[in-house]
């Protein structure tokens, strides 16, 4: 028996369709407990569960998380490597309850450069998962918002020049339609933990109108009433996209 919707917020708080998290602080979050920094990216893997569950009950239908950036791979080869395997057991470990609980899994991002054990793991959880209705679960994995963006520059460029599209034909519908999330929704709720306030190449096109709530707790300490919590800020928020608040009528 799943629980209604909204259990956990203000039951006439307008619930945003897609949320965006950035999950930070899982390194801040170890060194504070003088762990090794891995540790807290295994928190983190079940903060990321207990976030999915808990964006399944709240009605979330689209839920983007931020697990590997296409500028990570500045890191040291060990955490790169703690990363990759994380990913991997994070797949073989939750696909069957992920999929039994009708969440699709997407991944965006480069998957060239990643090692072809992991990118049958990624192709295997996508089509095992496509006819689920439920949440969709997007993973940003290897994801990199300019690098998006530039690929879809360079798939309109080669359009262009085959002569299959005019220079002029060239608006925003035609980029939106050419990045990895076209069939996506736009973010309307962006979250980042760890009290940093930036975007780090997330989302970049996508959050134009999105909303953004900064949470003061470390990644591996967020759990459902976090996420409520920041529901409820979006709530209180007046979302214009460019226009005016309507004036009420005397
Ligand atoms: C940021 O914390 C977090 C990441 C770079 C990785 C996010 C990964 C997980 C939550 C777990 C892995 C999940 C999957 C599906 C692979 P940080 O290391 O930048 O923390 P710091 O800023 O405190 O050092």
């Amino acid at each position: 028996m799943h629980a209604p919707p909204t259990e956990g917020v203000d039951a006439s708080v307008r619930v945003p369709v897609h949320v965006g998290i950035i999950m930070d602080g899982n390194g801040r979050w170890a060194t504070a407990r003088h762990l090794p920094r891995a540790e807290g990216h295994r928190r983190g893997v079940e903060a990321l569960r207990r976030c999915v569950r808990a964006a399944r009950e709240l009605g979330i239908r689209f839920l983007t998380v931020y697990s590997f950036s296409s500028e990570n791979w500045s890191r040291p080869a060990a955490e790169i490597a703690e990363l990759m395997g994380l990913l991997r057991f994070f797949i073989r470990n939750d696909l069957a309850e992920l999929h039994a609980s009708n969440v699709r899994v997407r991944v965006i991002g480069e998957r060239a450069n990643l090692s072809a054990d992991i990118v049958s793991l990624l192709n295997e959880a996508e089509a095992m998962t496509r006819a689920n209705s439920g949440l969709t679960l997007v993973v940003a994995f290897n994801y990199g918002g300019r690098q998006e963006i530039a690929a879809a520059a360079a798939a309109i460029a080669a359009d262009v020049a085959a002569g299959r599209m005019k220079p002029e034909d060239v608006d925003v519908d035609a980029i939106s339609t050419r990045l990895q999330t076209t069939d996506i929704p736009d973010p309307d709720l962006i979250i980042r933990t760890s009290g940093e306030q930036r975007l780090s190449n997330f989302l970049l096109w996508q959050s134009a109108y999105a909303e953004f709530v900064f949470l003061p707790l470390n990644w591996p300490d967020f759990d459902k009433a976090s996420l409520c919590g920041a529901l409820e800020e979006f709530a209180r928020r007046e979302r214009r996209f460019g226009g005016v608040t309507p004036c009420p009528v005397p």
